[in-house]
């Protein structure tokens, strides 16, 4: 879900309709605003997308001092007008980013206190909780205090992850904000401040943020903010000031943030390697890395955890990191990872990639490893997150603020970034000769420009999706590390155009995948002119023979594939090191394509939340 607040002189509804807007990624099944003036509270909220909520606008004071806006993803409770937040139990409104895991015995206590419930979810219990312990803190007097007080009695009482936005009638001043588990910034303006789920929110105002910490509690009123932690002792804080801008949210021209952030990957990529590889001496820059705290001498064992688009990233760079490192790599998606018995400990390296870096799933299974002892890493794409707190160190990705729900950009930095982290162990443990890595180093900094050749495929690439926009199912198919990508092209195709797509690796579709060739059947295959080329081609007969349709990537000229495909995308000839990040595009563009052609909608699939922070 997505939060923003606000305080200070003036904020119009359209102000929280803009921050709502920043966030809408975060969640799209409803959402709602609360403003609070001299009149009182005004709460409007809306079922759906937030376009919904705009015709409401009006209904809202025109200015108000305090007030607060969500954009909810559904957990608790169906995606409906009652369900949408803020909730309101008399002096209290609140909205929440997270689950309250034990909200029913909480609601059913509140129940037999009288409260009625207006919605399923479960923060609503959150909003009774807070207003049932104002009501016992009743003989405190200042309602600040007796706020406090009842915020405490609130966090001890309830179990799960939380970051609530909170106004209350008595203290119309203050804006109170409390994180457990859920991201919550606060940003600091000038006679305003702010806070929200997510940068993107507070990129137009301010670059001056408090990323705040678990246990904390802020009260935060127009000129002052105040952060202590469950108990009311005085926490420290630190204002970072961030390098994301407003423009860099913006689409650029372009008609979706997804097509925008597929143009962006060259410039995210050129972002994530420039400066840590040092071009001149052949060398990986160490300090650039910004390795401060892992003993990469020390490790035998990398695991990279992950999920989604993230977990494909990593299970690519595996096959790159093996091969510098000769280490072994296991990549884990975060969701299973902790149901293992746990084997990491001192010398296990493990890597947490995460776009958002605010993934629970992820976030969890990090834990998990660095309390078994692994070292770890976040590899993450936006400053002052959850996972970059957790970890000893922090990889930073560069890709700039993804919007689109599904993530194109920052693919292609985690690759780099990964591919940079091998190399970088390679280099501290003395895998490889200086020579080979100043090889790798040569060919990776080319990646940008082989890029942008690809992208100039785009239109062609339109037109061949319009063929296969009413398929059923496609099949993605790909050997070695074209396999991930497969597996990639399978789930951006299923989450922008809802066609059931699956992918698999080349060799393994005749063990059972190959009963569902016929005529019907196309499948995607990834056959450039690489180590697997040969044995790729083979697989693609096979589907032939079946009557299969053929839609092939691979190597500009290649009559020999482009022969035996209905359809071909050449691009350029390329080293072993560059060819993921070509082969990765199209699949992308195709996805993407399709989905207009379907008129889906391309930067909020159905269903979907780009930053997801529940398990
Ligand atoms: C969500 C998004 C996916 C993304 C995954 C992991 O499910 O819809 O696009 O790949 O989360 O996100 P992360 O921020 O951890 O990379």
């Amino acid at each position: 879900c997505g939060v923003i607040g606000y305080v200070g002189s003036n904020a119009t509804p359209d102000f929280f309709f803009r921050g709502l807007e920043r966030l809408e990624y975060r969640g799209y099944d409803s959402s709602g605003i609360a403003m609070i003036n001299s009149d009182g509270v005004f709460i409007e909220r809306a079922e759906g997308k937030l376009k919904n909520l705009k015709p409401k606008l009006a209904y809202l004071p025109e200015y108000a001092k305090i007030g607060m806006g969500h954009t909810r993803w559904a957990t608790h409770g169906k995606p409906s007008e009652e369900n949408a937040h803020p909730h309101r139990s008399e002096n209290i409104i609140l909205l929440h980013n997270g689950i309250i895991e034990n909200y029913k015995p909480l609601k059913e206590f509140l129940i037999s206190q009288g409260y009625q419930f207006q919605s399923e979810t479960d923060t609503e219990v959150a909003a009774h909780l807070l207003n049932y312990e104002f009501k016992q803190n009743s003989h405190i007097k200042n309602p600040l205090e007796r706020m406090k007080k009842s915020l405490y009695s609130l966090v001890s009482k309830i179990r799960g992850a939380f970051a609530f936005g909170i106004l209350c009638t008595d203290v119309p001043d203050t804006l109170f904000a409390v994180k457990y588990g859920s991201p919550v910034l606060l940003g600091l303006g000038e006679g305003e401040n702010y806070m929200a789920s997510g940068l993107t929110a507070l990129v137009d105002h301010t670059c001056n943020v408090i990323f705040m910490d678990d246990n904390e509690i802020a009260y935060v009123t127009a000129n002052n903010i105040e952060i202590v932690d469950f108990s009311g002792n005085p926490a420290e804080s630190h204002v970072v000031e961030v390098e994301w801008q407003g423009h860099m949210i913006d689409r650029g021209g372009f008609d979706h943030y997804m097509l925008k952030e597929i143009h962006d990957q060259p410039i995210a990529v050129a972002k994530t390697i420039e400066n840590r590889c040092d071009i001149e001496k052949g060398q990986i820059n160490l300090r650039k890395m910004t390795l401060f705290n892992t003993k990469l001498k020390e490790i035998n064992r990398i695991q990279i955890i992950a999920c989604g688009t993230s977990y494909y990233a990593g299970c690519l760079s595996r096959y790159f990191i093996e091969k510098f490192t000769g280490i072994p790599v296991d990549v884990e998606l975060a969701s299973e990872s902790r149901y293992r018995t746990p084997t990491v400990n001192v010398h296990t390296l493990s890597i947490a990639v995460s776009q958002s870096g605010e993934t629970i799933d992820t976030l969890q299974a990090i834990k998990f490893a660095k309390a078994n002892k692994a070292q770890t890493v976040a590899m993450v794409n936006v400053p002052g997150t959850s996972i970059g707190h957790e970890c000893d160190d922090e990889c930073m990705l560069y890709a700039g603020p993804e919007v689109g729900v599904a993530s194109t950009k920052a693919f292609s930095a985690q690759l780099s970034a990964l591919i940079l982290l091998g190399l970088t162990i390679a280099q501290e443990q003395e895998k490889l000769p200086k020579e080979k890595i100043a090889e790798y180093i040569n060919e990776l900094v080319k990646v940008p420009s082989f890029i942008e050749k690809v992208l100039t495929l785009s239109s062609k690439i339109k037109e061949i999706a319009k063929k296969y926009c009413d398929v059923n199912s496609i099949l993605f198919i790909g050997r070695g590390y074209q396999w991930p990508i497969a597996l990639e092209g399978a789930l951006k195709l299923k989450e922008l155009s809802y066609i059931h797509a699956e992918g698999y690796a080349a060799g393994e579709l005749k063990h059972g995948p190959i009963a569902l060739i016929d005529e019907n059947m196309t499948v995607v295959c990834l056959a450039p002119k690489d180590q697997y080329y040969e044995k790729t081609i083979s697989n693609i007969e096979e589907i032939r023979a079946r009557g299969g349709k053929i839609l092939s990537v691979g190597t500009e000229g290649d009559t020999e594939l482009k022969n035996i495909s209905n359809d071909f995308i050449g691009i350029p000839e390329c080293s072993e090191i560059v060819l993921p990040f070509l082969t990765t595009v199209p699949m992308h563009l195709f996805a993407y394509w399709i989905a207009v052609h379907k008129g889906t909608d391309v930067d909020q699939p159905r269903n979907l939340a780009k930053s997801v922070t529940v398990e």
